[in-house]
């Protein structure tokens, strides 16, 4: 399928993320590797893992002659704020159904969108679970000609693609690819491209997140043993934090100047350095752990 101009005018506006080696004394004592795919840096606006997800979705949606896309999530929504700002660029309307009724006062990230033109439609946290249920992109009800609904975090089939070009932008070698898990549509897209020899962990972001596992195989093609989801490291639950996470973030970005979150990318990195300390990684290791951006979410820590 031919790439859309404008989607393809959009594309040149991004960077190539760098892969970078976290020099950290933790890891050398254990002489296990640790580098970080900074995605995001990809885009100053759609960071991280947004537009891998996106990318073919949007080519499929322009491909229809789509005029609008239709999507849900939270009031800080990374995946929500990538959708509108991308429609506002290729000139395509935006709707967004937010979980939870309508605030007294939009959340910057609720006002950006707005800004970029997304009609916010608010809904009750029963609505929204049932929105959850609608997985392809006609399957929403009362879906009009020209709509084009994408599912929670833009979880579809159509999402791997994208994913597997950040696979194929990793030139150095490594034996393990660690990414943060919410719908498990990233993980899913890393094991699909990733070679069978790599180990692959996912780290939930949610709690009671066993049920991602069912969720992921779905996606893939071929069934594979090499990925497991980690579920040790919610912190609570989605968006949860304490002190001792807080505090590991602020070190981190202290030592090695890389912002991070704590809903995604944070936890992940929390886990990763716990399991080190409890020597889960063998000795010789080089873990890639994928940075998948979000950090326009800070906004709702008060930072
Ligand atoms: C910054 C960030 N990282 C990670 C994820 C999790 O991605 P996935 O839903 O593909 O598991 C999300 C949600 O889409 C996100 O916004």
């Amino acid at each position: 399928m031919a790439m859309p101009s404008a989607l393809g005018a959009l594309e040149k506006t991004f960077n190539r993320s760098p892969l970078t080696r976290i020099n950290d004394p933790l890891f050398r004592q254990r002489t296990v590797e640790l580098w970080l795919k900074r995605d995001d840096l990809l885009h100053p606006v759609i960071s991280g893992n947004k537009w891998r997800k996106l990318k073919y979705s949007l080519q499929h949606a322009l491909s229809l002659g789509a005029d609008t896309l239709i999507s849900m999530g939270g009031a800080y929504s990374n995946h929500l704020h990538a959708l509108a700002y991308t429609g506002h660029v290729l000139g395509l309307k935006t709707i967004g159904f937010i979980r939870g009724g309508q605030p007294n006062v939009l959340t910057p990230s609720l006002a950006d969108m707005r800004g970029w033109g997304m009609e916010l439609k608010f809904v009750s946290r029963t609505d929204y679970r049932q929105l959850r249920l609608y997985k392809h992109w006609q399957a929403l009800p009362g879906i009009k000609p020209g709509q084009y609904w994408l599912p929670e975090g833009g979880a579809q089939t159509l999402a791997l693609p994208g994913i597997a070009e950040l696979v194929h932008e990793l030139d150095s070698p490594y034996d393990v690819l660690c990414v943060p898990c919410g719908t498990g549509t990233t993980l899913a897209g890393l094991i699909a491209a990733a070679p069978a020899k790599a180990s692959i962990i996912g780290f939930a972001a949610l709690k009671n997140a066993g049920f991602l596992t069912a969720e992921i195989a779905a996606l893939l093609e071929q069934q594979q043993d090499n990925w497991q989801v980690n579920l040790d490291y919610h912190f609570g639950g989605f968006a949860k934090t304490n002190a001792q996470l807080m505090a590991f973030i602020t070190a981190f970005e202290t030592r090695t100047a890389i912002p991070l979150e704590p809903v995604y990318t944070g936890k992940m990195l929390y886990g990763l350095y716990d399991l080190l300390k409890k020597d889960y990684f063998s000795a010789g290791q080089r873990i890639i752990a994928i940075h998948t951006g979000g950090l326009q979410g800070n906004r709702g820590f008060g930072d």
